[in-house]
């Protein structure tokens, strides 16, 4: 018996040995096993494995199942697309789950096994079907502290649970718990949209939270987004309402086939408790002892509790949730405590990050301690708020005084911060009192890069912290002081070294719908959702988000639909500059132009690197038209593409006859003109290569610094890469001296600066009103040293890493840099070495892919791929030489090249 166990176990490991692919990681839009899917033909995505060289994948067979009912079967199809297949079987019905599974066929001549089932549970297809009443506070409100409010139910079930799943938002944001336990891990929900055109519900299975007998819902709400202040339009609370509100519906299935649904109505209970204030700026105050202690139990006594009102909110804007949630990720203990030398005790958490600390100790009745958030120090080793502007970011806990350690966190607010300034805290700090805890929206972290230089390492260390602390539900400038909000401009520039990172496919679907959603006559606003004043729309690089974003996402996952979805927005903004043009110039209106470029105090007039802001926006027009175009191309389009071409080239036209002497000197003689024309192809060919000579004289002249800000900073190098200038870029990239990438790591940063001086050499501050320490637009570099350096990079005839392109660059002294990726075909990865002559590529490309390998060398001849010859393989592709590279063609798997230098 044994025997035959043995046997059958190693029988069935020859198999998978043998077996070359088989489907994994599965995926349904986007996300893995989603709870609340309103789409009625939600895309499917796995990924093959297998080591073996060249798989692909020619058929596929999905099945889709309700319980034991098989609502789609697709047959064997012949075909190689594994990402983002569309459902096409019966119609999908609302608030059920179902499973899914998919088999493949490979050009091994193989068919794998069944995958591991995955699942999805649909949230409601139609609106009418939230039967629940949108319920109020029974209360009259405080209208200035406006403490969190409680609401409470009470029900009982007599048979036996088999599957509950709770659909939940909120005017406000709120935190939800049945029977004392709270429903799912994620903080800060519903999320911010366009409130009022989009509001998203969350769904959670429950079923483990509930008993047979009484059970008790119990929900806090919280200001946030919607009612607290936001922004610096005057007032700035109550944007999108005054009234807080609720609304919860929970759908319980029975294992005898029936179901019951429990809703918010008005035999709902209210009361005020412990959260006495809350507001995103200025932070929370909680006061334990006005806890209300065991109203999230059945059989607390509510009596005196006020019943909830019903309110006639609007529930046809409801949509589920697209994007992941924020939620809880790396937790921090102190690195240092110390006193300041003006006496404050401060804790250093050593990583300025986004979130909150959680304290647990024990005090006396009363007793409070205060928390303030920081992000530096001043010179003196003090702690320092100014930067903050009108943001408190103070958190208050009041002790009731227990024998216990009381633990204290917040619950709708958070801040950006480093070190923690206590007060009230009666002995010498203790450490293990304190932890800090990031949060962010769950994005899967799916990049990595690494080099020799650990000064680069750190700079990607401050990329991706900014990048965590910024996609906190939206792209946001900064997390500390009275803004965070949704920046276009900062989002557009960041959005394509994001998505190295980390996956921000549903995070920018879900923000671009409101891009969309918040566009004035086509144009669009500085922020989004926008919460500032509606005629600040079209500030050119900030507006070109709803074009520039559609299009990276497209490329970095081959998301057609993005294009689809928002192709009437993209048309819609390049329409609207269209219109506000004369001669096709578009230099009309307020512009933000090249934010924060470098104003060097000792030039004659300190306005050397000013760039003339309608040039900016004249290059903008051309891209986004450009981008229009592009889409219209690959929606087939053909109408729209001609139609845009004609007028792209009217506006290059127009650029060259407003903007360019007859030489190519350009009338901004600036590094972030001379960028943006070469890279939007704003020259004819006959004047680029000038132009790029004259963009290196530049940075010849400021030592090899930059003195580009948002808008010219994110293409410098990719620019000079391009037209051969890679050892400059280099130059720029290792620059330790302000201006420059390195200038803040050198002094310590953990995170992207807002301004390339945010702390002077003399240790003195930049202006407190514009200082943020946690700005990503910076960290766009990323982008080049993810393409560019190590060199992953996706063609446009298969985008999102179908068509993988590999092609390093060597230099600036690295002896290593390498990069891996995780594409929604698997993981892709190059990184090249030099140990004296000696250049070595390790290549791993995906299944069911293809690549083009790029490898620095003269002659196929000098060039081994796993030691032996390159052209010796059959099943590597000889391209030919271009630039110095020797260009092979490969399919999946894994390569180690070698070459002299
Ligand atoms: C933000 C920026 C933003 C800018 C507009 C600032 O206050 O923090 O990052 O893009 O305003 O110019």
């Amino acid at each position: 018996m044994k025997k035959l166990l043995l046997l059958l176990i190693f029988a069935s490991f020859l198999s998978a040995a043998i077996l070359q692919a088989q489907p994994l990681n599965l995926r349904c839009e986007n996300l893995e096993n989603p709870i609340g899917v309103d789409v009625s033909a939600p895309r499917f995505s796995w990924q093959l494995t297998g080591t073996g060289r060249n798989i692909q994948q020619t058929a596929y067979e999905i099945t889709v199942q309700a319980g034991k009912q098989i609502v789609w079967n697709s047959g064997k199809v012949n075909s190689a697309q594994s990402v983002m297949l569309p459902y096409a079987g019966k119609p999908l019905q609302s608030a059920t789950q179902y499973s899914w599974k998919v088999r493949v066929w490979t050009n091994k001549g193989e068919v794998s096994g069944w995958s591991k089932e995955a699942f999805f549970y649909m949230g409601f297809l139609q609106p009418s079907q939230w039967t629940a009443a949108w319920i109020t506070p029974g209360f009259t409100e405080d209208s200035i502290m406006r403490p969190s409010p409680l609401f409470r139910k009470e029900f009982s079930t007599t048979k036996k649970i088999v599957s509950a799943h709770a659909f939940i938002t909120a005017h406000g944001l709120y935190e939800a718990s049945i029977n004392g336990q709270r429903v799912g891990d994620a903080y800060l929900t519903p999320g911010w949209t366009s409130y009022n055109k989009r509001l998203q519900y969350q769904v959670y299975d429950v079923t483990h939270l509930l008993t047979k007998g009484n059970n008790a819902i119990g929900v806090t709400l919280g200001s946030g987004w919607y009612r607290g202040s936001i922004g610096f339009s005057r007032p700035n609370f109550n944007i999108y309402g005054k009234d807080i509100g609720l609304l919860f519906q929970l759908k319980i299935g029975y294992s005898d086939g029936s179901s019951q649904t429990i809703l918010s109505d008005g035999t709902w209970k209210t009361a005020t408790g412990a959260i006495r204030y809350s507001e995103i700026y200025n932070g929370e105050t909680i006061d334990a002892s006005k806890e209300q202690a065991g109203w999230l139990m059945p059989g607390f006594n509510d009596a005196q509790w006020t019943a909830a009102k019903t309110a006639n909110f609007s529930k046809s804007h409801l949509i589920a949730t697209r994007n992941e949630p924020v939620k809880k990720h790396e937790t921090f203990a102190p690195v240092k405590i110390f006193t300041t030398p003006k006496g404050e005790q401060v804790i250093d958490f050593g990583q300025n990050l986004v979130g909150w600390v959680v304290l647990k100790t024990k005090a006396k009745a009363g007793d409070s301690i205060k928390l303030y958030h920081a992000e530096v120090l001043d010179k003196k080793g003090n702690f320092y708020i100014d930067n903050l502007r009108g943001a408190k970011c103070l958190n208050t806990y009041v002790f009731k005084g227990s024998n216990d350690a009381e633990t204290f966190e917040p619950h709708f607010t958070w801040q950006g911060f480093r070190y923690v300034k206590v007060e009230g805290y009666k002995r010498a700090l203790n450490a293990a009192d304190f932890t800090a805890v990031a949060l962010y929206s769950d994005m899967q972290k799916t990049g990595t890069f690494e080099s020799s230089n650990a000064l680069i390492n750190q700079l990607q260390h401050n990329i991706e912290w900014g990048q965590k602390g910024n996609f906190l539900d939206v792209p946001t400038d900064c997390p500390q002081r009275d803004e965070r909000l949704g920046w276009t401009g900062d989002a557009q520039v960041f959005s394509r070294t994001a998505a190295f990172n980390m996956n921000v496919h549903n995070f920018f679907v879900k923000w671009l719908q409101d891009v969309e959603a918040d566009q004035v006559s086509g144009k669009v606003p500085y922020v989004i959702p926008n919460v500032l004043d509606t005629n600040g729309v079209n500030s050119t690089g900030w507006s070109d988000v709803a074009t520039i974003i559609p299009w990276n996402m497209y490329l970095a996952y081959g998301d057609k639909q993005i294009l689809e979805n928002q192709f009437t927005s993209m048309k819609a903004y390049v329409e609207s500059i269209r219109k506000s043009s004369k001669n096709d110039l578009w230099n009309t209106g307020f512009h933000f132009g090249d934010w924060l470029f470098y104003r060097p105090e000792d030039d004659n007039d300190g306005n050397a690197a000013v760039t003339d802001k309608y040039l900016i926006a004249q290059c903008f027009y051309a891209h986004s038209t450009q981008l229009l175009v592009n889409a219209a191309n690959v929606l087939g389009k053909k109408e729209e593409a001609q139609v845009y071409t004609a007028l792209l080239e009217k506006i290059k036209a127009a650029f060259l006859k407003e903007y360019v002497t007859a030489n190519g000197r350009l009338v901004s003689s600036t590094q972030t003109a001379y960028t943006l024309a070469l890279q939007f192809d704003m020259l004819p060919e006959s004047l680029r290569q000038q132009a790029a000579d004259r963009l290196v004289l530049n940075l010849s002249n400021y030592g090899y610094h930059l003195t580009t800000g948002f808008l010219g900073t994110p293409y410098l190098c990719h620019v000079l890469t391009r037209f051969g200038y890679t050892d400059h870029a280099y130059k720029l990239l290792l620059q330790e001296s302000y201006p420059s990438w390195l200038y803040p790591v050198k002094n310590g940063a953990t995170t992207i600066w807002e301004r390339w001086d945010g702390q002077k050499p003399d240790g003195s501050f930049q202006t407190p009103g514009m200082n943020s320490f946690n700005h990503y637009a910076y960290g766009a570099i990323g982008d080049w040293m993810y393409r560019k350096m190590v060199g992953l990079d996706t063609y446009e005839d298969g985008p999102g890493y179908q068509h993988i392109k590999v092609q390093p660059h060597i230099g600036g002294g690295f002896t290593h840099a390498s990069a891996s990726l995780q594409t929604n075909y698997g993981k892709l990865s190059s990184g090249w070495k030099l140990e004296g002559n000696k250049l070595t590529m390790h290549v791993e490309i995906p299944a069911n892919t293809t690549a083009t390998v790029y490898v620095p060398a003269k002659t196929v001849e000098s060039v081994t791929e796993n030691g032996k010859p390159v052209n010796t393989h059959t099943d590597i592709k000889m391209q030919g030489l271009e630039n110095g590279y020797v260009v092979l063609q490969v399919g999946s798997g894994m390569y180690v090249f070698e070459t002299e230098k």
